[in-house]
């Protein structure tokens, strides 16, 4: 990865759809049926927070964040674009997102598709403990696997401060 990709919010529109390109070529989103309008209208929903890992190449990758709702804490998406994969640019925009989680919640969530085993290795790696299955939740036949990450419980929550 060059020295100099940098995690920082998503810049705009173009890069946007840029984002929403990266995930409607890639899996799961393929099989998930999810194509670049559906991504776009995600990537720029107000509710959400999008942070882009960027260098000279434009986006290499984003994660995007829900931290609103009952489940406060909602990693949406972490995607890496195919060749930047492998080398750590995931493990890195999984950590800031586990930092900005961590001033507003206790716990950082995230579903992986029951057929997307590389990507379960890798949250499981990273700290995060399966939950529950939720069946037939976006197409027929396949499942989305909740996971979460706790800091401890609501009752000893100390915000983490911004940086
Ligand atoms: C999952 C993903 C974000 C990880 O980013 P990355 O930069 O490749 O990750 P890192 O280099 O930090 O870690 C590598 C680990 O990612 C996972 N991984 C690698 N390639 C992957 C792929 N094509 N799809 C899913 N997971 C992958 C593996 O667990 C790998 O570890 P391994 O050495 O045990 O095989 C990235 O591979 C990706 O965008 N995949 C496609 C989209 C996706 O599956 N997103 C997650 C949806 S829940």
């Amino acid at each position: 990865m060059p020295a100099e990709t940098r995690i920082r919010p998503l810049a705009g529109v173009p890069e946007a759809e840029a984002c929403a390109r990266m995930m409607a070529e890639s899996e799961p989103w393929r099989t998930l049926g999810r194509d670049a309008d559906a991504s776009l209208r995600i990537l720029t929903d107000p509710t959400r927070e999008v942070y882009v890992a960027g260098d000279d190449a434009g986006p290499a990758g984003f994660v995007i964040l829900c931290l609103v709702g009952p489940f406060v804490g909602y990693i949406q998406t972490v995607c890496v674009a195919p060749d930047r994969r492998g080398r750590g640019l995931g493990t890195r925009l999984v950590a800031f997102a586990e930092d900005r989680i961590g001033q507003v919640s206790p716990n950082a969530f995230l579903c992986v598709s029951s057929f997307n085993p590389d990507a379960r290795r890798l949250y499981e790696r990273l700290g995060y403990e399966f939950v529950g299955e939720l069946r037939d939740y976006l197409i027929p036949g396949a499942s989305e696997l909740l996971f979460r990450k706790s800091g401890g419980p609501w009752s000893t929550f100390q915000p983490r401060e911004s940086r």
